[in-house]
């Protein structure tokens, strides 16, 4: 019937870790939770910055959503808990868990340090494994099964010059996977997003010209520029009852980027 489409967020509850982003920007994290609680979902925005986090719930308030702001450092599996614990504590249930949080590199094995490996190795997939490692009963134990959402990167695929981050989004492609054929039989789906560039304030913040971001917009096939609202659209797609027979998928949103050869700065 018309107008009566229904994603089946309505009344469901989201953890976004890494949700915050700087200033008004729209990053990945921030997008997934403005159109969640667009969707019906109640969303706790995590981040390690909280003011960046009560930002993003500030921005779902002025839209009528329902969201809450929280600090932690998901490195951490007792803090990890403590967010899940405080979901519940809230609004008694969890659905979905988008595991946004990601941080860059920019060399090759011979020129990276062996701290920074390290560094980007943890924050890359650390959180992605404890966040999920708490939510899974939570969500199992609310009795309409789950959905997380990993991001990873085309760079997991088409890896340039950003050795240990394609590194570390190549394990998360493993990772979704084998959550999904994990935890399936007890209703929670595991999918993928595997973003291209993205104009983002993580992205922008050191410096981006108009050249290196016309350059980013050639990369696309479509000739467009992605934006964080894109990645939050496929988080929304997947999280919904729409994607009910759709795990273990690694998701490319890139505009084509992966398809072409051209540079993308
Ligand atoms: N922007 C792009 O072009 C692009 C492309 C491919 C993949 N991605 C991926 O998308 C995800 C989001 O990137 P984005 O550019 O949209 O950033 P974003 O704007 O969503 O910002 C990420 C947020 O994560 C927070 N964060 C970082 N480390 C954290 C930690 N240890 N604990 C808690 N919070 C932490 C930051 O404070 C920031 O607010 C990342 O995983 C990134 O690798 C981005």
């Amino acid at each position: 019937m018309i107008g009566s489409l229904d994603l089946g967020l309505e009344g469901k509850v989201a953890i976004v870790a890494g949700g915050g982003a700087a200033g008004d920007g729209i990053g990945n994290g921030r997008a997934a939770s403005i159109l969640l609680a667009e969707a019906g979902a109640k969303v706790l925005v995590v981040d390690r910055d909280e003011a960046l986090a009560a930002r993003t719930v500030e921005m779902i308030a002025e839209r009528g959503g329902e969201a809450r702001a929280m600090a932690a450092n998901l490195t951490n599996s007792a803090e990890c808990k403590g967010v899940v614990d405080a979901a519940i504590a809230a609004w008694g249930r969890l659905d979905v868990l988008d595991n946004n949080i990601g941080i860059g590199s920019k060399l090759s094995v011979v020129d990276e340090t062996e701290e920074h490996w390290d560094r980007v190795m943890e924050i890359n997939l650390k959180p992605m494994f404890l966040m999920s490692k708490h939510a899974i009963p939570a969500m199992v134990a609310s009795g309409d099964g789950g959905s997380i959402v990993n991001i990873s990167s085309i760079s997991a695929t088409r890896p340039k010059g950003l050795t240990v981050y394609s590194t570390s989004k190549g394990a998360v492609l493993s990772l979704s996977q084998a959550m999904a054929v994990d935890h399936g039989a007890e209703g929670v789906r595991v999918n993928c997003i595997l973003p291209g560039p993205v104009y983002t304030p993580m992205v922008y913040s050191p410096g981006m010209g108009a050249v290196q971001r016309q350059q980013r917009q050639n990369a696309s096939l479509v000739q467009i520029e992605g934006e964080g609202w894109d990645i939050g659209k496929a988080v929304v797609y997947l999280s919904s009852n729409w994607a009910r027979y759709v795990t273990g998928h690694l998701m490319v949103v890139d505009g084509g980027c992966s398809l072409s050869a051209k540079p993308r700065g």
